[in-house]
């Protein structure tokens, strides 16, 4: 992919604009800002101007689609943020499990001081307030969803909340505004632009589906071969990734007249099932530098 194609997917200075002056406004109203991100890829799926945008404001990481995750890895970034000083819990907004720590999370070690000392000074049952924010396709309609049960449950309006801010009761004490809270992605490199693509994040009708297949297989076959072993019986050999793609054709009989394999169908189909997470569970960042993905060497 060439840096002019990068760029006109990368950045979208419009929205962006738009969702930075939205949380400025805000921020006076929320006790905290939840930003949900993949467990797959907690770097790339990160916004980079988030710190700056929530300026010192308390902020919790949630790390959606763990189910989907290596739980390993998982363990290990979850560390890594706490290490830094950054309140992270993972969950899966599939089922619900880790809603339950991340209230914990929130109530008492994020905002524990805060509601102790609201406390002292008589203002018990106040909601705890929260904005959540993500890049497109983490998660933040299901974990809304999940928080707030099948019906978003609206609070009426309150003095001193002008009639357009909304709130949405998310459990019994705590509250959402109700703000669009999508992020996009910031991508400057290529590797980042790669894996929000494998996950789903960006349109991978903008990048080439051949190539990203190319790199998921290298990727893999480094990182978790056995997952392609099990899945596709493809012994990977040290392979490069044009000779994996192959070799996934044709184990799935993905053949054209002459023989050849249709990579392009198997490509789709690898991508199909990586997404839906049928190959297993995999992470494609790692806090602990593992192989990562490679960079195409077309440029
Ligand atoms: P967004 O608001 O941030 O854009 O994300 P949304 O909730 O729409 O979720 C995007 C996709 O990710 C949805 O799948 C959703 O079901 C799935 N998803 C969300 N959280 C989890 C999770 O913790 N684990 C797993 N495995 N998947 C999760 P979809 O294919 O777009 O729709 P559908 O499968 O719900 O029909």
């Amino acid at each position: 992919m060439s840096d002019t194609e990068i760029k006109s997917i990368q950045w979208f200075p419009g929205h962006m604009a738009k969702t930075r002056r939205s949380i400025k406004e805000n921020l006076p109203l929320v006790d905290a800002v939840v930003e949900i991100i993949d467990a797959r890829i907690p770097l790339s799926s990160q916004n980079p101007e988030m710190g700056r945008m929530t300026k010192g404001k308390p902020r919790l990481l949630i790390l959606n689609k763990r189910d989907m995750a290596d739980s390993n890895v998982t363990d290990k970034w979850i560390s890594y943020f706490r290490k830094q000083g950054i309140v992270a819990v993972s969950m899966d907004c599939k089922t619900g499990k880790g809603l339950k720590v991340f209230e914990k999370a929130l109530e008492e070690e994020l905002l524990g001081e805060l509601i102790k000392t609201r406390r002292e000074k008589g203002m018990v049952g106040r909601p705890t307030r929260v904005m959540v924010v993500g890049i497109p396709n983490v998660g933040k309609s299901s974990f809304i969803n999940r928080m707030s049960g099948s019906k978003k449950a609206k609070v009426e309006d309150r003095p001193g909340v002008t009639r357009t801010k909304q709130w949405v009761k998310l459990g019994n004490h705590i509250e959402m505004l109700d703000m669009p809270g999508v992020l996009w992605p910031k991508f400057d490199d290529q590797t980042v632009a790669h894996k929000l693509a494998f996950t789903g994040a960006i349109k991978d009708d903008i990048l080439d589906i051949e190539t990203l297949a190319m790199m998921l297989l290298e990727y893999l076959a480094d990182n978790y071969p056995s997952l392609l072993l099990s899945r596709y019986k493809m012994e990977t050999n040290g392979l490069p990734g044009k000779d994996l793609l192959t070799l996934l054709g044709r184990k799935r009989g993905m053949l054209i007249s002459g023989g050849e394999v249709n990579t392009e169908r198997a490509a789709i189909m690898l991508l199909d099932e990586f997404r839906a997470g049928k190959i297993g569970n995999i992470s494609l960042e790692s806090p602990v530098s593992s192989k990562d993905i490679k960079e195409n060497e077309d440029g």
